[in-house]
C-alpha cells in the first residue's frame, strides 16, 4: 500500500491569475493498495458525503490516466481519502483529488513516471496548472503553457502565516470562471501586469510590505467580488489589521491574507465577514515548503 500527502494550494494570490499558486500547510491524505474487489473507495472528513465512491471519483480518474499511460488496466484497487481540503471554496480541492490520484498510483506502480510528466497529466485533467504545480512541487509556483507544454518557476517561499477565511458557502470554479469578461480595458491590463511584477518581486527580495500592491487584483476580482458579501470590505479591514496583503483564493469564495502574525488579521476578517452575514472558518498556516 502507498500513502501520500496532498496539499491545499490557494491560485491567483490576487493579480496572477491562471500563473501563480502556494501549496499551503494542510492535506489530504490518498492510499492506494491492493483489494479483493474490483474497486473499493473509502472517503473520510470534509465533505466526504459529497465525494462519489464510484469510478467518477476524480481521485480514481486520475489513477486511471496513469494506468492507461502506461498501458495498464486498473484492478482491484482500494482507495482511501481523507479529505482537509474542503470542497469548492477555491482551496484546490479538484487539484489536490488530481494530483494525489497521479502520485499514489505512480507511486503504487514503482514511480516510472518524472515530475513533468505527472504535472502535463495533471495541468491535462484540470485545464489550468496553476494549482496542480504547487500541488505537485510545494511552495509557490509560476507556471503556464508554452503552446502545448506546461512550465514552471519556484519561487523563494515567503516567511508570513497564512491567514486563510473560508466563507460557508461553495463556488464552483466553473461557475466563477463564467462571470468573468471576454475583454478587459487596456488601462487595467496594463495595472495588473504592474502588480504581478510587484507580487513576483516582492516575494524574490522578501519585502513583504510591497505585497500591499503586490496582492491587488484587476482582472477577475472586481467580477468575483460580485459573488462575495463584503469582499473589499473584508480586504480593508485586513490589511488595518496589518496584512501584507489580501486577495481572493483561487475563484473563492475563501479569502486568503499574509501576514507576519496572523491572529489579529484573521479575528478581523471573520468579523467583517459576519458584518454581511458570512460566517467564515479561520484556519491560520503556513506556505508548504519542499
Ligand atoms: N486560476 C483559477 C481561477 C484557479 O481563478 O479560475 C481556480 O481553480
Amino acid at each position: 500500500m502507498v500513502c501520500v500527502l496532498i496539499p491545499a494550494t490557494s491560485a491567483n494570490l490576487g493579480p496572477g491569475f491562471d500563473a501563480v499558486g502556494m501549496a499551503l500547510s494542510f492535506y489530504n491524505e490518498v492510499s492506494l493498495g491492493p483489494s479483493t474487489k474490483e474497486l473499493e473507495i473509502e472517503v473520510f472528513g470534509d465533505g466526504a458525503e459529497l465525494i462519489s465512491r464510484d469510478k467518477n471519483n476524480l481521485v480514481y480518474v486520475a489513477i486511471t490516466k496513469i494506468f492507461e499511460r502506461l498501458g495498464k488496466t486498473p484492478r482491484n484497487l482500494k482507495l482511501t481519502l481523507k479529505n482537509r481540503v474542503p470542497l469548492a471554496r477555491g482551496l484546490g480541492s479538484s487539484a489536490a483529488a488530481i494530483v494525489g490520484g497521479l502520485v499514489a498510483a505512480n507511486a503504487y506502480l514503482g514511480n516510472p513516471l518524472p515530475k513533468d510528466e505527472l504535472l502535463r497529466l495533471a495541468t491535462e485533467l484540470e485545464g489550468h496548472p496553476d494549482n496542480v504545480a504547487p500541488a505537485l512541487l510545494g511552495g509557490v509556483v509560476v507556471s503556464g503553457f508554452d503552446r502545448d507544454k506546461v512550465k514552471y518557476l519556484k519561487l523563494p517561499v515567503p516567511e508570513v502565516e497564512v491567514v486563510v477565511a473560508i466563507p460557508k458557502f461553495q463556488l464552483k470554479t466553473a461557475d466563477s470562471r463564467q462571470i468573468l469578461p471576454a475583454e478587459i480595458p487596456f488601462s487595467r491590463a496594463v495595472l495588473n501586469v504592474n502588480r504581478v511584477s510587484f507580487l513576483i518581486a516582492a516575494f524574490c527580495l522578501k519585502k513583504y510590505e510591497y505585497l500591499q500592491i503586490g496582492m491587488e487584483d484587476y482582472l477577475h476580482q472586481p467580477y468575483r467580488s460580485q459573488l462575495i458579501p463584503g469582499f473589499y470590505q473584508v480586504v480593508e479591514e485586513a490589511k488595518k489589521a496589518g496584512a501584507y496583503g489580501v486577495a481572493l483564493s483561487g475563484s473563492g469564495p475563501t479569502v486568503i491574507a499574509l501576514a507576519k502574525e496572523g491572529e489579529a488579521v484573521g479575528r478581523a476578517i471573520k468579523e467583517a465577514f459576519l458584518k454581511f452575514n458570512v460566517e467564515a472558518e479561520i484556519i491560520y498556516t503556513r506556505p508548504e515548503e519542499r
